[in-house]
């Protein structure tokens, strides 16, 4: 039997008093009726979470409403306003007589709500999506911003405010370096517009990923200039708080040269120093580099349990029990055998509604960057093959999409992209359907034109994107788009074009 390590959550938390300290004070500035964020930058590791957990904690105990939304790595193609319809979810199924009052009067939340908690289907935008008619000839509004969107973000923010007079909300927005652009736009929105509300909106993201020409990078720029939101930067733990962490989650005295062993390679990260911390109680030699520490821990597992650890990294998205007894391959028995161990060991965690997903985005980047190239893609593909049988849901074809895409299937992926791209535009979010779109152009000529979807053409598309990059706010690409599609006319194209 190997030896379990405890982890950071298990213990009370090391240092961050400083940082703990700002977030608790902007919090205080909150439940006195000015609004503000506050952006957590750090590394992968470092402990944002953590910190999150720990004011999602005092806050409560203040008796202010906690509302947590994360986003997940898609690669843009994920449903829009994913972790603002995970913050927002609680509101729509309150009991509080307030709060659910504040909901029904805003039917656009229906867009971001689970269907069937007192909406109707969600309503189209403002201009109804295109009719195949509209498609033919291409003549919609070309409103500045999309009005289905703007009354979206009013109504995101008219809820809120109205929540936040009877008790101070606090949103909590995780890893927003993997944000959609229609996330972005919202969060820009509601941030601009911070006053009296009793409302604090922290957001983290990892300092490393927000490279100079990623999308979150602008956005924050802008957003630090506003004077209602600050930066709070998580550093690395210092030498001497290493120590005292790696102390702490060891259950009984370790030898100091272990200690300082672990504290030097961790860098003071200490997710790294959990990992390293276990790798050592389970092995003597330590490997050098994160990827190898968590990919050795995982080669003790059974190989069963390796496998399903491997499906699930996958999926990018918590799995339901039923979902990996399909992907997997395994018999009920093994299957379960093989969650008990990976839950055990710490490599997964069981959320509330029974999925299972990794403790830590690293591990699952660590066992996805090691699959081979074919195992890689067969799993996708059969998650895709799954989506595919599965009734119709939220989200299901950008999933589908998603999978198809990393599993080179295009043929499938290129009618889902375009549903996905319908499905955006009518959830109010015209930045998704724009990714969506491009990607359906970047793969349009390696899908044999007998197998593309009927009613299409380039030029359909390259319009499609242009108007989708003008009504969230991208008017460069809009133009570009547009000179593309002009580009593309050719003398047999259809005169009202
Ligand atoms: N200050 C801290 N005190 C105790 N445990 C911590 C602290 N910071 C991080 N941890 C633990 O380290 C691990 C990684 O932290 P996490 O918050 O998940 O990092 P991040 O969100 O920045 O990737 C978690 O197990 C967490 O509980
Ligand atoms: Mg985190």
């Amino acid at each position: 039997m190997l030896l379990v390590p405890r982890l950071g959550s298990g213990i009370p938390l090391v240092a961050r008093t400083h940082e703990m300290r700002r977030l608790r004070a902007a919090f205080a500035r909150a439940e006195r009726g000015e609004a503000g964020a506050v952006l957590l930058s750090g590394d992968a590791g470092v402990g944002k979470t953590r910190l999150l957990t720990a004011l999602g904690e005092h806050v409560d105990g203040c008796g202010a409403l906690v509302l947590t939304g994360r986003c997940i790595d898609v690669r843009e193609g994920g449903l829009p306003y994913l972790p603002f319809a995970e913050a927002l979810a609680p509101l729509g199924v309150a009991t509080d007589a307030v709060v659910a009052a504040a909901v029904r009067a805003r039917p656009a939340l229906g867009r971001l709500l689970p269907q069937g908690q007192g909406f109707e289907e969600p309503r189209a935008a403002e201009h109804p999506p295109m009719t195949s008619n509209d498609r033919e000839t291409m003549v919609r509004p070309r409103p500045e911003q999309d009005l289905g969107q703007l009354q979206l973000f009013d109504a995101v923010l008219g809820v809120l405010t109205e929540v936040a007079e009877s008790r101070p909300v606090v949103i909590l927005l995780e890893d927003l370096h993997w944000a959609d652009a229609s996330t972005r736009n919202l969060l820009s929105f509601l941030l601009s517009r911070l006053r009296a509300q009793r409302l604090l909106v922290v957001g983290s993201y990892r300092e490393e990923d927000v490279h100079r020409r990623h999308p979150l990078r602008g956005l924050l720029s802008e957003l630090v200039r506003l004077a209602t939101v600050e930066r709070v930067d998580l550093h690395p733990f210092g030498a001497a708080d290493a120590r005292r962490f790696v102390e702490a989650l060891a259950d009984e005295p370790l030898p100091a040269d272990v200690v300082a062993d672990i504290v030097s390679r961790s860098e003071g990260n200490p997710f790294f120093a959990e990992e390293l911390l276990a790798t050592k109680t389970e092995c003597n030699d330590l490997p050098a580099g994160l990827a190898e520490v968590l990919l050795s821990r995982l080669e003790r597992l059974s190989p069963d349990t390796r496998r399903v650890v491997r499906v699930i990294s996958v999926a990018n998205e918590p799995v339901m029990h039923a979902a990996l007894a399909e992907v997997s391959g395994l018999g009920e028995l093994e299957l379960d055998e093989a969650l008990r161990e990976a839950v055990q060991h710490h490599v997964l965690v069981v959320l509330s509604d029974g999925s299972y997903t990794f403790r830590h985005a690293l591990l699952q980047e660590a066992v996805y960057g090691d699959l081979l190239p074919g195992e890689r893609s067969r799993t996708h593909a059969a998650y895709a093959a799954r989506i595919q049988a599965r009734p119709q849901g939220r989200g299901h074809d950008a999933k589908l999409a998603y999978h198809s895409l990393q599993s080179s299937d295009l043929v499938t992926a290129l009618p889902a992209l375009l549903r996905a791209m319908d499905e955006a535009e009518k959830l109010g979010a015209p930045g998704s359907a724009l990714r969506h779109v491009e990607q359906a152009l970047s793969i349009w000529d390696a899908v044999p034109a007998a197998d593309r979807p009927e009613g299409y053409d380039e030029l359909r598309l390259l319009h499609e994107a242009s108007y989708f990059a003008g009504t969230s706010g991208e008017p460069e690409r809009a133009a570009a788009f547009a000179r593309s599609a002009t580009r593309a006319l050719t003398p047999d194209s259809p005169v009202d074009r």
